[in-house]
């Protein structure tokens, strides 16, 4: 290859990346800038139709719907690591393709107090482990400022186990796909308090149409299912914190208020 061209093509790379590229969605490399054959002359013969396949061998039980496979999943796993399991089955999101780990949670799952944040970053996609990149060290060093430690204080998760390519924000048809999995999540590890992390988990949870602004720094209660409900301290999430270092005096004072509920003043 010409020096000028592999120039030129590092270039574009350096380009995407700038731009945030970051997750390769076919998988071999596609040449866009190779030419094209010249269209085929006329039309390919239609390959003939398969003939209809006789009723008797048509499946008497259609696979169902991703949202009912969910609930299902969920509704059967009665521990955590069924749970997990139960979730690594699951085929219904294509998230489950361009992600490369299963991310479930991290922390001690009897502590007492459950964190629950949106979506796992590239870090946490690469790990399999939940706020370990840049916004979870914050995180922690937060927590820790108050006396918590992941080691021996909280259990944290996500609302989705995948990450969404590029980190985008997850849609509502992807939170409510999930959303049977983080309620069963958290039913199973019993927690006495939540923590929800930034808009996502707050709307998620609380049901919400309110912003996380106006969500934040009080508490509320999360409907688990019909015989449990958890008090939730909304608040901001870190990642949020690492762009707006303004908003990082809204946060501790909702660590503060954390502290006081948990100490029972
Ligand atoms: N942001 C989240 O919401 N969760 C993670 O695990 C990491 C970053």
């Amino acid at each position: 290859m010409e020096a000028e061209t592999q120039e030129a093509l590092i270039a574009a790379l350096r380009l995407q990346l700038d731009w945030g590229v970051d997750e390769a969605l076919a998988e071999a490399p596609l040449d866009r800038t190779a030419r094209r054959d010249p269209a085929p002359a006329a039309p390919p013969e239609p390959a003939p139709r398969p003939a209809p396949r006789p009723l008797a061998a048509t499946p008497l039980r259609a696979q169902p719907p991703a949202a009912t496979r969910a609930a299902e999943l969920a509704a059967g796993a009665d521990s955590l690591p069924a749970l997990r399991e139960a979730m690594a089955q699951f085929e219904g999101s294509p998230l489950r393709e361009t992600a490369t780990n299963l991310v479930f949670a991290d922390g001690v799952p009897d502590a007492g107090l459950m964190l629950i944040g949106e979506a796992p970053g590239a870090d946490e996609d690469r790990l399999g482990r939940p706020f370990v990149g840049v916004s979870g060290q914050l995180l922690d060093r937060m927590l820790a400022s108050v006396g918590l430690s992941r080691e021996r204080d909280f259990y944290i998760t996500n609302i989705l186990p995948f990450r969404p390519p590029g980190n985008r924000t997850p849609t509502d048809a992807e939170i409510a796909l999930f959303l049977p999995f983080i309620l069963r999540h958290v039913e199973l590890a019993r927690p006495r308090r939540l923590v929800l992390l930034g808009g996502v988990a707050a709307k998620a949870l609380l049901r919400s149409r309110e912003g996380i602004t106006r969500l934040r720094g009080r508490w509320h209660q999360v409907t688990v299912s019909p015989d449990m409900e958890i008090p939730a301290l909304a608040t901001l999430h870190p990642a949020y914190l690492l762009r707006t270092p303004s908003a990082k005096r809204d946060a501790w004072s909702d660590l503060l208020l954390l502290r006081r509920t948990l100490d029972g003043n």
